[in-house]
């Protein structure tokens, strides 16, 4: 899939970002990504730890960031324009790169002995790592016990890509490329909540009513998002699937739980509706299990559950700024989704067609995007594939 145009989704956010850049052969790419980010409007700071600026000069960084260069924790001159626990604050968020062994091993333990790992413990604001070391470097069980312990403490990592490296080994180790790390960034400091999945209405103690959604298409959106950089929470009915990395998953049953934990992740800067909501719930569930017996099958009435996408889409305070629905149809599509973008009030419609058998619980999906500017067809492509699409989309959306 093309990458976004860049400076596209994250001009106009006007992001503040804190570049730490560690001591590696790919600190230069540490310059291509000061220049995008700049093009793109986002202010940059850097740090340059010791390391670091054997690699690049102070003066490169310090030009193309438009900004000065800090590098000592115990300089007279930095403290007293701005102190070190100050600058840690002063960004939106923090990005490493490049993310050496020796940052990452000093980040996971809360060592802070210089300015760029003080930083890193003294900060309240999102952290986005993109490591670059040798092959072997990285594989290093140390290596792989620090990463997964920040992944716990919720940072976030980019990379590393695998490929010929500067030492001659070739494998894991290669810094992301920069307009990816830029990427990663777009939707930093946004809030989003995904519905996925089917949700289950009980009807007595063991019997539900549900469907056939397995999630994978919402589960997929949520984990693009958050690979943007967006803060996601993913209100999930029942699946077997794991949580995509980076999303905070809520687990409900029933329709009307999903709307109240929809609506406690509010206030959202945009809202995906992607699970398959019951359209019914039984109107008394009873208490015991229903038995056979001699007076025949139980006769069952069925309530409307609540429409959560509707809810989501009237006006209000809280309306979140974009909200997308899906459509799941098995004929006049176009028609039928243009029809449910005016009654449900939302912003955009996802439709599919789910007459075709590949669809539902498949990995491929071939979409309508419906909006008041038009419709746009997107063929035939990996769930994984539609979700990138479409979180770039929502990108562009919220610039
Ligand atoms: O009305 P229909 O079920 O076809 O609309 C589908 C869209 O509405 C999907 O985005 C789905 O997540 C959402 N929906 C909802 N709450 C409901 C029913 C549908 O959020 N009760």
């Amino acid at each position: 899939m093309s990458r976004i145009e860049l400076g596209k989704g994250i001009a106009g956010l006007s992001k503040r970002v804190l570049l730490i850049v560690g001591g590696g052969v790919a600190a230069y790419k540490a310059l291509e990504l000061t220049r995008l980010l700049r093009k793109a409007g986002v202010g940059v700071r850097p740090i340059l730890t010791r390391a670091g600026a054997q690699f690049v000069t102070p003066l490169s960084l310090s030009a193309l960031a438009e900004d000065k260069v800090y590098q000592d924790l115990f300089s007279l001159t930095d403290e007293s324009e701005m102190g070190h626990i100050e600058l840690s604050r002063s960004a939106d968020l923090v990005v490493v790169a490049p993310a050496t062994a020796d940052l990452m091993a000093k980040a996971a333990n809360g060592l802070a002995d210089d300015l760029a790992s003080t930083t890193l413990l003294a900060t309240d604001k999102p952290v986005l790592m993109a490591p670059a070391m040798n092959v072997r470097m990285w594989l290093n069980p140390a290596t792989q016990r620090n990463l997964k312990t920040l992944q716990d403490d919720g940072v976030r990592f980019i990379g590393p890509g695998e490929g010929p490296m500067a030492c001659g080994e070739f494998g894991p180790g290669r810094l992301a490329e920069p307009p990816a790390i830029c990427e990663a960034i777009m939707l930093a400091g946004k809030r989003v909540v995904v519905t996925a999945g089917p949700t289950a209405e009980p009807i007595d103690p063991v019997r539900v009513l549900t469907n056939r959604s397995s999630g994978k298409q919402g589960y997929a959106i949520a984990g693009a998002l958050a690979e943007l950089g967006a803060e996601v929470t993913l209100v999930s009915g029942p699946t077997a699937l794991p949580a995509p990395i980076g999303v905070k998953r809520v687990w409900v049953e029933t329709a009307v739980d999903m709307l109240e934990a929809t609506k406690a992740a509010l206030p959202a800067d945009a809202a995906v509706c992607v699970a398959a909501v019951a359209d019914w719930r039984v109107d008394q569930v009873f208490g015991l299990k229903l038995k056979k017996g001699k007076d025949g099958p139980p006769t069952l009435t069925l309530v409307e559950n609540p429409d959560i996408l509707a809810t989501l889409s009237a006006s209000g305070p809280a309306r979140p700024k974009l909200v997308v629905g899906f459509a799941a149809e098995t004929d006049n599509i176009e028609a039928n989704a243009k029809a449910k973008l005016a009654r449900k009030g939302c912003d955009w419609i996802v439709a599919n067609d789910v007459a075709d058998a590949w669809v539902m619980g498949g990995d491929e999906n071939a979409v309508l995007l419906v909006t008041k500017a038009g419709v746009d067809r997107w063929e035939r492509a990996a769930k994984t594939d539609v979700a990138r699409r479409l979180a770039l989309k929502i990108a562009e959306a919220l610039a």
